[in-house]
């Protein structure tokens, strides 16, 4: 019996233990400030209005409100397209301007209304329409199929129909409806204004600067759009933009400056995203929280080192079956060596000899010489052109990523060469 109640409270103990050195470790006192992104669109736009910093898109805005403002004297402006690398806030910006926009309009007795459509997951012609609607109004449902474009259609020009102010829509990553965007920009852009009474103004966005090249020029022609470019943020801008979410989101005596200036570096480093830095200082601060209960520079390495190798296990597991089975082979050929150098030709051995014992096909060296590009354009291997001046080029290949990670994504040891 006393053991019993020993253990009882041995267990007792542990709980309240573990309670409390989560509870002294909790860094996040707000998690909504920290994913904006996976909120629903009205929520995103109200946590937007706290955390978005607009001094560093103060340009942006600016022209953004110098287009925009005919629409106060009962002007209607031209469309709008936006370009910008991933992650430099555009859709942040437009959010928080048109809901801001609106909101002046309305104190102006303007009529205006905006509506939001997001394509970041491609969609077709119909399903676009579909989102469309759904934007408009709630109710309506979504379809995979089985009605008619021209319904859908319908259902659009009827939302509109008594409306006469103007229609901001927002269209987020506006090219990626496939197999083409012209169908859907000629509805919304000629089609759509001559069966409704309001005015419509369209604000596309878009990752891709080439997006232009690819259009129909007629497309273009009817569109007469005015241009604006949101460039990647540099390491200042991010430092901003995490400062202002840190005091929102986190227990700011848990937080070392150094650690945030070393995020700010690393993703300004890459490519100037925000997501990235967002998404780096949530993991770092998920890292402290289980070990130290402080962010500091030490967590953020080890955050950024389970960020790449779940990149990398994220690039892994999309290779195509050649693609990997030339991976398989360079590890293998390399075996737990990291200082070993390989040709192409050594690779080919490796390659052949793990075609025949999976029953696959192989490709030529040739072919495979393509394959160790791609595979090195990822960072996945390291294939280094060497020259011997005029007895020609020849290829270095050798390991990019450490043998244990590998040998647990690809288990190597399943292949037996
Ligand atoms: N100026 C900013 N202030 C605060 N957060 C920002 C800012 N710009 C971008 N972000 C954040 O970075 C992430 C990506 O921004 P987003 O606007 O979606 O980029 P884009 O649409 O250009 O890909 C979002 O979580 C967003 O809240
Ligand atoms: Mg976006």
């Amino acid at each position: 019996m006393v053991r019993l109640a020993e253990i009882l409270e041995r267990t007792e103990s542990l709980i309240e233990r573990l309670h409390n050195t989560k509870r002294n470790n909790r860094i996040i006192l707000n998690p909504d400030y920290l994913d904006d992104e996976k909120l629903p669109e009205e929520e995103r736009t109200s946590v937007l209005r706290e955390i978005f910093n607009r001094n560093i898109r103060e340009k942006q805005l600016t022209r953004l409100a110098q287009h925009l403002t005919p629409i106060l004297d009962g002007c209607h402006p031209p469309s709008l397209m936006i370009f910008g690398p991933t992650g430099s806030g555009k859709t942040a910006t437009l959010l928080h301007f048109l809901s801001i926009f609106q909101k002046v309009s309305a104190k102006r007795g303007k009529l205006l209304r905006y509506a939001y459509i997001d394509l970041s997951s491609p969609k077709t012609y119909f399903s676009a329409l579909n989102e469309l609607a759904r934007s408009m109004d709630d109710s309506l449902r979504r379809y995979r199929k089985g009605i008619p474009v021209s319904l859908m259609q319908d259902r659009i020009v009827n939302c509109l129909l008594d409306f006469k102010g103007f229609f901001c829509l927002l269209i987020d990553e506006a090219d990626n409806i496939k197999p083409n965007a012209d169908e859907f920009l000629t509805f919304l852009g000629k089609t759509l204004p001559r069966k409704v009474n309001c005015r419509i103004v369209l604000i596309m966005l878009t990752n891709r600067l080439d997006w232009e090249k690819t259009m129909d020029p007629r497309i273009l022609s009817f569109l007469k759009k005015s241009d604006l470019i949101f460039e990647p943020y540099d390491a200042a801008d991010l430092l901003e933009i995490l400062k202002l979410r840190v005091e929102k989101a986190l227990d700011t005596d848990k937080v070392d400056q150094g650690a945030l200036n070393k995020i700010a570096a690393y993703a300004s480093h890459e490519t100037g995203d925000a997501r990235r830095a967002v998404e780096l200082l949530v993991k770092a601060v998920k890292v402290a929280e289980e070990t130290s209960g402080r962010l500091t520079e030490i967590e953020v390495d080890k955050a950024s080192m389970t960020l790449e190798i779940d990149k990398t296990e994220e690039l892994i597991k999309t290779l195509a079956s050649q693609q990997r089975l030339t991976l398989i082979s360079c590890y293998k050929a390399l075996g737990s060596n990291p200082k070993k150098k390989l040709s192409t030709g050594q690779v080919y051995q490796s390659y052949a000899s793990l075609c025949e014992s999976d029953g696959v096909r192989p490709l030529t060296q040739r072919r495979l010489s393509d394959m160790i590009s791609f595979l090195d354009l990822y960072g996945l291997i390291n294939a280094r052109v060497i020259s011997h001046g005029r007895y020609g080029k020849t290829r270095e290949i050798s390991g990019a990523l450490p043998f244990e990670l590998i040998n647990r994504l690809l288990e190597l040891k399943e292949h037996p060469s």
